[in-house]
């Protein structure tokens, strides 16, 4: 079996295989290479050197140690933002699971072992070592790359999705056809990908809930049918989160909640995020019940999961399944 599934259902390693290893370290980035995830998600923002690297927050509170190796360098919300800290800084910090604010692990029971050298990698460090591991396993591993919060970077005099284009066009991934793809919950900022810096990727539109304040966007709006009419103009596909488009609760859940369809009508690919062994969907027993709804009942073609694993080998036990059952 290829990377894709038949019917073309992709799998995207969420932060690396994050759910056995610290998310965006290169032991995930290889982990889930070695799964044969279709693609491999990296999130990025930006030193204050300008270097790109991969990393989920804009700070670097919840996964490293910089709190102890630089006391001090915090702003005045008692946050250590990657943007204040150049890249040699950021090499020294060693990586862990991530934490919540008072401490406490976010997904217990994940990678415990101390003493184990992590580090936070660059954007160019991860596309290398996916392309060289892609050349030597004659695999064709894609990269699912999203600039994380472009109008904070803006606001601190950074254009950081002209450097993401510009890193990885150097990588040679310019054109659609190329494996990757361009993620973004800012509307404006992937309109801007498309027109402004002219790249011609696949573009895809996150989905979340305006109460999170995760971006400018107005996601009831983007969920509506003038809104997937807006993003098909120029983009190639959605990313909601899993709520949006299975019901979870209630009589009917395991079914659909129409968003899917919709977004089909207007030739758009759904990319859902984010399917956790470890964090099931309420109602839904297990991940292998819910790679099963999600393809065959709910027509998702990807999912983004930190167990690219399970995922892979929940699909070819469908695909071996006899049609009777
Ligand atoms: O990009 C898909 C998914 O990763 C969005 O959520 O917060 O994990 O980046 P987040
Ligand atoms: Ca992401």
């Amino acid at each position: 079996m290829s990377d894709q599934t038949a019917g073309g259902f992709i799998v995207i390693a969420h932060r690396g295989a994050s759910g056995y290893l610290p998310e965006h370290t290169l032991a995930a980035a290889a982990m889930a290479h070695a799964m044969e995830a279709g693609y491999i998600e990296q999130d990025v923002v930006m030193s204050r050197d300008g270097e790109l690297i991969v990393l989920h927050d804009l700070t670097l509170d919840a996964v490293t140690d910089v709190a102890a190796r630089f006391p001090g360098r915090q702003r005045a919300d008692g946050h250590y933002y990657a943007i204040d800290f150049n890249l040699a800084e950021i090499r020294t910090l060693l990586v862990h699971e991530r934490r919540k604010p008072g401490g406490s692990l976010a997904f217990p029971g994940r990678f415990a072992a101390p003493g184990v050298d992590f580090r936070v990698p660059t954007l160019r460090e991860e596309i290398a070592l996916i392309q060289e591991l892609n050349r030597s396993t004659g695999r064709d591993v894609g990269v699912y790359v999203e600039p994380k919060s472009p109008a904070w970077h803006r606001a601190e005099g950074r254009d950081l999705l002209a450097a993401v284009v510009g890193v990885l066009a150097e990588f040679g991934y310019d054109s659609r056809d190329d494996k990757a793809f361009l993620q973004s919950f800012d509307f404006e900022s992937l309109r801007e990908l498309r027109f402004d810096l002219g790249s011609d990727l696949k573009l895809v539109q996150l989905i979340g809930e305006n109460r999170w304040g995760e971006s400018p966007s107005d996601f009831d709006y983007l969920r509506s049918a003038e809104g997937l009419a807006a993003i098909a103009a120029f983009a190639d596909g959605i990313g909601p989160w899993l709520p949006q488009v299975i019901r979870v609760r209630g009589a009917d859940a395991g079914q659909p909640t129409g968003l899917v369809a919709a977004a089909h009508r207007h030739g758009l690919l759904v990319h859902a995020y984010t399917l956790r062994a470890d964090q099931l969907l309420d109602t839904i027993p297990s991940l292998e019940t819910a790679v099963d709804l999600l393809v065959n009942r709910i027509g998702l073609d990807g999912v983004f999961t930190d167990h690219p694993d399970r995922v892979i080998r929940a699909l070819r036990d469908q695909s071996t399944r006899p049609s009777s059952e």
